[in-house]
């Protein structure tokens, strides 16, 4: 699906309909500071709720935040346990705001692995959530592009779908996205170049961004520039040109 015009006068020309952001760089933001990386952590929900604010007021509909792989399990104990304590207040303290600003929560990942309390104030906030209409906000939680690929595979072996069904279209329903547009635009954060397990099936046309900085110093100004470099470039999907 085609990005759509911008809705209000301090936005771009054109939006991505979908952005995915992957949020890097919290503990190197830390150790800079002389801080814990639960530290790094705590400040990056800062950034993280200024974000989807600016997303939501410049009207992108889908945002996908990658916030635990499947593969940050390979992480202390200690840090997986912060990580997951932080999402379970952050969900309680915003849960409100989601509301107010009609952001319909969905998790992308094996929820049934996360710790009790963070399950369920998922769930809450997912039921929650529901029926708001004006952005979807992703939580990518342990999640893994390519288990994703794997599960709708074994979907399909399940069900025994015939091979001529097999389409991209019935393939992307099978997906955590499932309903909506493919990512028009990913950003990494902190400098490194690589997708790291991200929506692998739905970035095959997603224009890529890399911004230095790292995601707890990550403000609406530094994704408005981003946004601002996404609306200079020719996306050709294979045309001529
Ligand atoms: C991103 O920051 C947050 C998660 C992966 C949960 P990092 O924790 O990866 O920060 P760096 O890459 O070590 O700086
Ligand atoms: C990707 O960042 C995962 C999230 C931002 C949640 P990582 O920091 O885990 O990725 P690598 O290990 O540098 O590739
Ligand atoms: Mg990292």
């Amino acid at each position: 699906m085609n990005p759509v015009d911008a809705p209000s006068a301090t936005a771009p020309a054109v939006l991505p309909r979908h952005l995915g952001i992957i949020m890097d760089g919290n503990g190197r933001w830390a150790t800079r500071r002389g801080l814990s990386r639960s530290d790094g952590h705590k400040a990056g929900t800062e950034a993280t709720r200024a974000i989807v604010t600016r997303c939501r007021e410049l009207g992108i509909r889908h945002l996908t935040l990658y916030t635990f792989s499947t593969e940050n399990w390979k992480r202390s104990k200690d840090e997986v346990s912060y990580l997951f304590n932080l999402l379970a207040s952050f969900l309680s303290n915003e849960l409100g705001t989601l509301m107010e600003q009609g952001i319909r929560l969905h998790v992308l990942g094996e929820i049934d692995a996360l710790p009790f309390a963070t399950r369920q104030a998922l769930q809450h906030a997912i039921k929650k959530s529901a029926q708001n209409r004006d952005m979807d906000l992703n939580l990518a939680l342990n999640y893994s592009g390519r288990e994703e690929i794997l599960r709708a595979a074994r979907i399909i072996a399940e069900k025994a779908i015939p091979s001529e069904e097999i389409t991209d279209e019935l393939f992307s329903s099978l997906l955590y996205t499932a309903g909506q547009s493919d990512p028009d635009l990913i950003i990494r954060t902190s400098g490194e170049l690589r997708l790291s397990n991200f929506l692998l099936y739905q970035s095959s046309y997603a224009e890529l961004c890399f911004p230095d900085t790292l995601w707890p110093d990550f403000s609406p100004a530094h994704l408005d520039e981003a946004l601002a470099d996404f609306a200079s470039r020719q996306r050709r999907f294979g045309d001529a040109h």
